[in-house]
């Protein structure tokens, strides 16, 4: 778990979101609580819930972008979801204990790529020891897939054959293996091949509940087709690469630590929680909207959730749910669920000032891009101080006069205003372009003030 302190996660967040400092600030608290907790004697420790946040503001000021960051930040398991993605349980959709199934899934995937990326070079010499076995075949061969299971008295029976000849006639292959010489010899290899039908039975969505993957079972109640195939040598090696890495890496472990880190230090970003609050209009799939707020409760509360690896429990879970709250209000969740979030924050909207910064100060500015973009075509774009402030000031007013969409005005705005350049770029003669405030103002200046056009341009 990341031991940063919140001043660090702070900095960090500053380096790809601008200003929103309270919202920084209490997500940097919360994963610090997190570590403290940690800390703390264990009877003590299970008592300590979680403070789940939510996030309120308008939208495109960074509510999600925050999130993002957080994630890759922490090495804690993290999943996003859209609240909106959920119904009731009995309805079609996803049910919401499929969260957690889901963070876990992700948790058990990336554990199981460290795993892989920690064994891969034993797992490559075993491989080119097999390899070099189906080679230089013994007086008594052994086949690959009976002593798979027996690899220690495979290794022995290996050793065994005594510095004869052979042992350097084997070196001297194992050379040419590993420089590639041996890269068009074929070489006889049984393959399993699962068969795994080609038409889909069954649909997962009913079966979420249990956890259980109709495919993942399918596939391992079918036989085993073992086929002997000649393959050449550099795919054989992969293959037997892989099969070593299956054999090397406990998978048990990887599960139980998988757990463990969910059940410890997942966070689950809940998004668009303002889509299921409100009061029910009574038509069309509004119905289930405050069902799905109630199936949630358990599980931010803290429950048990069955899943295809086992048990799973949610109590020290983080929440962090984000909404624009536009037309309802925190306080139109049900009582029950305001409860299970007991920190709020408030985004602020952005203005020209706040543009200013986003356009050239993250490590991945929107300028930032449109520079590498064109450089790609042997263009040098280069934007003036006038020409930010310029565009800042149009993104302004453009989100005052009509819909106030935060920095995704940006986005529109720059695609507007470099379009013919964007167009042009691969053919233009003069590979410098600078973009003053001149530029912008020519561009704009038909569209910014006609309120139906900017509605459809910008
Ligand atoms: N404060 C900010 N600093 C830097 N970039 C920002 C900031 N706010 C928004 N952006 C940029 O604007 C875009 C939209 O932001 P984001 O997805 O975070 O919006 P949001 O708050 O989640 O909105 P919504 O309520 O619509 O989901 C992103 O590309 C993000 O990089
Ligand atoms: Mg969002």
């Amino acid at each position: 778990m990341s031991d940063l302190k919140p001043a660090e996660i702070v900095q960090e967040l500053d380096k790809y979101i601008i200003g929103q400092k309270k919202a920084k600030r209490s997500v940097a608290i919360a994963l610090r609580n997190r570590w403290r907790r940690q800390q703390v004697e264990p009877e003590l420790r299970d008592e300590i819930a979680p403070k789940n946040i939510i996030l309120i503001g308008p939208t495109g000021v960074g509510k999600t972008e925050i999130a993002r960051r957080l994630a890759r930040l922490t090495d804690s398991p993290f999943y996003k979801v859209e609240a909106s993605k959920f119904t009731e349980v009995g309805y079609v959709g996803r049910d919401v204990e499929s969260m957690v199934r889901d963070l876990l899934e992700l948790t058990v995937n990336r554990l199981k790529v460290e795993e892989n990326e920690a064994v891969r070079d034993r797992a490559g010499q075993m491989a080119e020891d097999r390899i070099l076995d189906l080679l230089l075949p013994k007086s008594q061969p052994v086949k690959p897939n009976q002593n798979h299971d027996a690899k220690e008295t495979h290794f022995e029976l290996v050793s065994d054959r005594g510095p004869d000849t052979s042992s350097s006639t084997r070196e001297k292959l194992r050379q040419m293996l590993r420089n590639g010489k041996l890269d068009n010899r074929y070489v006889d290899l049984d393959v399993t091949e699962k068969n795994i039908p080609v038409v889909e039975i069954f649909s997962n969505v009913g079966m979420e509940e249990m956890g259980i993957n109709f495919k993942d079972m399918l596939g391992n109640m079918l036989p085993k087709n073992t086929k002997r195939r000649k393959i050449k040598v550099p795919e054989a090696m992969n293959i037997l690469t892989q099969e070593e890495t299956q054999s090397l890496v406990d998978m048990e472990k990887v599960v139980k630590n998988a757990i463990e880190k969910v059940e410890q230090s997942g966070i689950i970003f809940l998004d668009e929680i303002d889509k299921i609050a409100g009061k029910d209009g009574g038509h069309g799939p509004d119905i289930s909207r405050e069902g799905v707020q109630r199936d949630l409760l358990p599980i931010v509360e803290g429950s048990t959730i069955t899943t295809k690896y086992g048990p799973v429990k949610s109590d020290h879970i983080l929440f962090i749910a984000s909404g624009a709250f536009h037309t309802c209000k925190p306080s139109d969740l049900i009582p029950e669920l305001q409860g299970r979030f007991p920190i709020r924050v408030e985004l602020n909207s952005l203005g020209a000032d706040e543009f200013v910064r986003i356009l050239t100060e993250p490590k991945n500015a929107l300028l930032l891009q449109y520079i590498a973009l064109l450089r790609t075509d042997g263009v040098d774009v280069v934007f003036e101080d006038d020409a930010v402030q310029e565009i800042s000031k149009v993104a302004e007013d453009v989100n005052n006069q009509t819909e106030n969409i935060g920095a995704r005005r940006l986005h529109t705005l720059m695609e507007c205003l470099l379009e013919d350049i964007l167009f042009l770029a691969p053919d233009l003669e003069h590979k410098k372009v600078v973009i003053d405030g001149k530029y912008v103002r020519e561009k704009f200046k038909n569209i910014k003030d006609n309120r139906d056009l900017s509605r459809f341009i910008l």
